[in-house]
């Protein structure tokens, strides 16, 4: 373990309110070797303002030490933990964790009541974190789908850190992008109206009246030049694409070029949440 150095913050006016507040490295106390390099690289007063991170791979981590698929949930929270508490050191402003999808109850019984299981024990057991922090934590999803028990909790730790002043926490639990569009509307309806819609949207209804509706979604979506970026592009429709990056120039991005990205999707294993992709994929 290494002490940093002070790293001089210099003045940004396209910074973000919460970074007037000046971070500097040694917020983040003892690092290693390799962080301090990293950390000497990077310019702590242009961070993004909010990081929303997929926490994919727990699975295939349990799987390559022989252990069963849940071993790898209950390790994934340690790096949940690591990426909360260096978040709010760093001042971020939000911080959004994906930790079960709309999808995800494809899953076996088993591993959906571990994972719920294991929220649970963890907002309980993060909650001196999350206070120490002054972090406000929020649960992103269809809240009223969720067991009872998870409900009762998630309510309550949203309760107990809603005076918090500090980085919004949010933990996306039974979230769906596309959910998340047709609840808004619904909302936007219940305003209007001022009570809920009898006959509420639907993601087939939201469908069926955009540009491309009597086309299937894409299944790859392919960027040239490297950014890695949506760029608002088609965001309903990609919400399962395969996303390939390449760092080759579009007037460079020829014939061979695209048949290795066709060769690239062919290699990827969809699964649209569940553990093996099902027979009837969505839409
Ligand atoms: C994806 O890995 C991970 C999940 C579906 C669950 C994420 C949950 C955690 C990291 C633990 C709980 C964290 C919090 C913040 C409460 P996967 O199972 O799809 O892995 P695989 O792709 O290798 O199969």
């Amino acid at each position: 373990m290494l002490t940093l150095r002070r790293k001089e913050v210099s003045p940004d006016s396209t910074v973000s309110p919460s970074h007037t507040h000046i971070v500097t490295a040694e917020t983040l106390g003892p690092v290693t070797e390799e962080e301090f390099h990293l950390l000497e690289k990077l310019d702590l007063a242009r961070l993004p303002r909010h990081i929303a991170i997929i926490m994919d791979g727990n699975g295939r981590w349990a799987q390559k030490r022989h252990l069963p698929r849940v071993a790898g949930h209950r390790t994934g929270t340690k790096s949940a933990r690591m990426a909360i508490e260096t978040s709010a050191n760093l001042k971020i402003e939000a911080l959004t964790l994906y930790a079960f999808s709309v999808e995800n109850w494809r899953r076996p019984k088993t591993e959906i009541e571990f994972l719920m299981q294991l929220l649970r024990e963890y907002i309980r057991k993060e909650m001196p974190l999350l206070q120490r922090n002054n972090i406000r934590l929020r649960f992103l999803g269809r809240s009223d789908e969720l067991p009872e028990a998870v409900q009762r909790d998630t309510r309550e730790a949203t309760a107990v850190t809603a005076t918090n002043t500090g980085m919004v926490l949010n933990i996306a639990l039974n979230y769906g992008g596309r959910a998340e569009i047709v609840d808004a509307l619904n909302a936007i309806l219940t305003a209007r109206n001022g009570h809920p819609s009898r006959d509420p949207i639907t993601e087939e209804d939201l469908a069926r009246h955009l540009y491309t509706a009597d086309l299937p979604d894409p299944d790859l979506l392919i960027r040239t030049s490297g950014e890695m970026r949506v760029s608002n592009f088609l965001l309903w429709q990609i919400a399962y694409a395969e996303i390939f990056v390449t760092e080759t120039l579009w007037p460079d991005f020829n014939r061979a070029r695209l048949l290795e990205a066709l060769l690239d999707f062919q290699k990827r294993e969809r699964r649209y949440g569940a553990i093996n992709a099902p027979a009837s994929a969505a839409r």
